[in-house]
């Protein structure tokens, strides 16, 4: 018998509303009169970069990039749509590369959580080879004890403690995504 996973908010649709509004509105100021490429982190970015890009009223356009990463989740077991959960390499793989060149452009990386850094390093190295005029990291979450690699976001939404959460674009296992708030998933 399936466990029924107990969720727990930890960050609820208003707490996130505030702050991804304080997010868009900095943002706004300091790219004041230029353009800018909003470039998602597939899936989980999509309903954060959604919110946040309809708050910023500059000449903006998106892109997406797709990565699947090993080596970042905290559950030492296979989920259940059959992927491998847990493995030590770190390695970050190419799912769907950026349609767009980056060069000369304002980027912002927008991503749901910064967790180990492994993914957001990849892809930043893959965006500076375009040669941008600036890139800039908007993370809505960080869990910052989990750090293997050095990274710098300039816009983060919440600090977190070490905890699995779902919900606003975040999943388990593909699931929970559509959750307007942000839960601690517990047995999972
Ligand atoms: P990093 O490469 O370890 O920084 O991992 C970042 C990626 O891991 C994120 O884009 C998420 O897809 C995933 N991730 C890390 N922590 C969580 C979590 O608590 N819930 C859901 N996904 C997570
Ligand atoms: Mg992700």
């Amino acid at each position: 018998m399936d466990l029924v996973p107990e969720l727990k908010v930890l960050l609820s649709r208003d707490q996130i509303a505030k702050r991804v509004a304080e997010m868009a509105q900095q943002i706004s100021a300091d790219f004041a009169g230029q353009s800018i490429i909003f470039v998602g982190v597939l899936k989980g970015a999509a309903i954060f970069l959604s919110d946040l890009a309809r708050q910023v009223p500059l000449d903006a356009t998106f892109d997406f990039i797709g990565v699947s990463s090993y080596g970042n989740r905290p559950i030492a077991a296979e989920d259940p749509a059959g992927h491998a959960a847990w493995d030590s390499s770190g390695e970050v793989r190419l799912t769907k590369d950026l349609d767009q060149s980056m060069t000369g452009r304002n980027v912002i990386l927008v991503e749901d959580i910064l967790d180990t850094g492994l993914t957001l390093n990849y892809i930043q190295k893959l965006l500076l080879a375009h040669q941008p005029k600036t890139l800039r990291i908007a993370a809505l979450l960080d869990k910052p004890s989990r750090r293997k690699q050095p990274i710098q976001a300039q816009y983060i939404g919440f600090s977190i403690p070490d905890a699995y959460v779902v919900g606003y674009g975040l999943d388990y296992a593909e699931k929970y995504r559509n959750l307007p708030d942000i839960c601690v998933i517990q047995n999972p």
